[in-house]
């Protein structure tokens, strides 16, 4: 199936306005891109933690089930991500020496911040079981993506 950033783009337009509380939203999200695009076999948000913030907490998730629910800036592909306040792209988690495993089938990971009026506030945590799946289309899609969720991502 063949997939569009910008149909995608104004279905989490809808849902961001739409009705229902926030985290309903950024499930629906979730549940959307994990649906729609191929390659994505779990999608979910990272919340930073309001009294540590220097930690993730999970939010948000569609795939299987994580232990990884907490982690420090600095650990793993989300904690570098968070560190480096960019998009961290990992198209073989095998190569990856700080990469913290969720599922054994995953390949690779696209890891992108999201900030609010210039304040880290999460990110968005893709996890495929393709490798090197990523290309410029998913960069766009994400960075069209990170403002719209970017109010509903909070404790
Ligand atoms: N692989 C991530 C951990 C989170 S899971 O992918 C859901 C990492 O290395 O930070």
């Amino acid at each position: 199936m063949d997939w569009n950033p910008g149909t995608l783009i104004g279905e989490v337009q809808r849902i961001v306005r739409g009705p229902g509380a926030d985290t309903e939203k950024l499930q629906r999200v979730c549940d959307l891109l994990a649906e729609r695009v191929p390659h994505y076999d779990w999608v979910g948000f990272y919340l930073v933690n309001p009294d540590n913030d220097r930690e993730l907490v999970l939010g948000p998730y569609t795939g299987a089930a994580t232990e990884q629910t907490r982690i420090p800036f600095g650990r793993g592909v989300c904690g570098r991500a968070a560190d480096e306040r960019r998009t961290v792209v990992v198209g073989d988690v095998t190569r990856e020496d700080n990469y913290l495993a969720c599922s054994a089938a995953t390949k690779a990971e696209i890891v992108t911040p999201v900030f609010h009026s210039g304040v880290m506030v999460g990110q968005i945590d893709i996890d495929s079981h393709t490798t090197d799946p990523f290309t410029p289309r998913d960069r766009e899609l994400l960075d069209a993506i990170r403002p719209l969720v970017a109010p509903l991502l909070h404790p």
